[in-house]
């Protein structure tokens, strides 16, 4: 038996239902996945990473990163940028009306990211991390920030770089508990995000490596963090919140996705839907025996009819 401390959380001046907080997945996190991670018990989602920069241009394909509609129980973004001046007119804009928490993504290792001064950069430069925090703070919104453990193995610094987030005025930090040259594998540094809970008061996170409710558990027990934030998993086994929260849901993963590919194809196009579709089927079959041989018709598949009929081959008796 696994005693797990699930339960509202106060952010800032919202109360979210649940500290099982769904990740953001580039790809992944779109309107449709955030809805049904809430159905299913997540008490907070957010977008995938938006670019400031991107935004500032209007470009087309951030915009739609952007959908959003008032029936999302609590609505947050992650943005990514660099520059406190940018980030803070970016949070301020039109673009980002509709949100209430508006989430920085100080740990993005992706190398192109990285050198731009972005994502986990932000980490080697507490000063323009915080000015970022203080700029984005003006807009009146819930600002929350995601960060990694730190940039090399041998330098790990989670608990200074939360108090720099809670000095300059953050709501909640996420930290993911590994380093950005760990990138997404390796046993997440537990004692790291202790040392972070233990140095803040605003409510610390832990993300990294839970792919079951003991994880969950003992990610909990070893970090007393105050919440949890599930990402991949989320994805193999979107019923993990449930799991987690106890919340119930008589839905089967063939309802589930079915429902999603109808409210996607309500707000994107179809060439979207199809692959967004294809990608989480894709994740969700991963754990489910004799599948195998329906992968390489699923991907070719070119009509939503197509798709629907081969996932409901895949998913049948589930
Ligand atoms: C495909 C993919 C896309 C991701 N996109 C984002 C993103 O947009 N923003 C972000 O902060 N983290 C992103 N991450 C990191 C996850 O949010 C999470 O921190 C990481 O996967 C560790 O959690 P896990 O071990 O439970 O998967 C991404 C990870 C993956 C695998």
């Amino acid at each position: 038996m696994h005693t797990i401390n699930i339960g509202p959380i106060r952010v800032g001046g919202l109360l979210l239902p649940s500290n099982v907080l769904m990740a953001p997945l580039a790809g992944y996190t779109c309107y449709p996945f955030r809805m049904l991670a809430y159905e299913l018990g997540a008490g907070l989602c957010f977008t995938e990473m938006c670019s400031a920069n991107a935004l500032k241009y209007e470009d087309r394909a951030t915009n739609r990163l952007l959908i959003t509609t008032s029936e999302e129980p609590v609505r947050a973004v992650q943005l990514l940028g660099g520059n406190p001046a940018v980030m803070e007119r970016m949070a301020k804009s039109p673009f980002l009306e509709m949100f209430d928490i508006i989430d920085i993504n100080m740990g993005c290792p992706v190398p192109n990211v990285f050198k731009s001064g972005e994502g986990s950069a932000l980490m080697q430069d507490p000063k323009r991390a915080a000015a970022i925090i203080r700029g984005c703070k003006r807009s009146g919104k819930v600002v929350t920030v995601k960060c990694r453990v730190g940039i090399r193995e041998n330098e790990l610094f989670a608990a200074e770089f939360s108090r720099v987030c809670e000095d300059a005025g953050a709501d909640m930090i996420t930290i993911h508990g590994r380093s950005r040259s760990m990138m997404y594998d390796g046993e997440p540094h537990m004692e790291e995000i202790a040392h972070a809970k233990a140095a803040v008061s605003i409510p610390v996170i832990a993300n990294g490596g839970i792919f079951s409710v003991e994880d969950a558990a003992r990610m909990m027990r070893c970090t007393g963090a105050d919440g949890i934030m599930v990402a991949r998993c989320g994805l193999e086994n979107p019923f993990i919140f449930g799991e987690l929260t106890g919340k119930p849901c008589k839905k089967t993963a063939l309802a589930l996705l079915m429902e999603q590919m109808e409210l996607t194809a309500r707000y994107y196009d179809e060439t979207f839907t199809l692959s967004y579709m294809k990608k989480l089927a894709s994740y969700m079959m991963k754990k489910r025996k004799g599948t195998k041989r329906y992968k390489e018709q699923m991907y070719r598949s070119g009509s939503l009819d197509e798709l629907r009929e081969v996932i409901a081959l895949i998913f049948a008796d589930m």
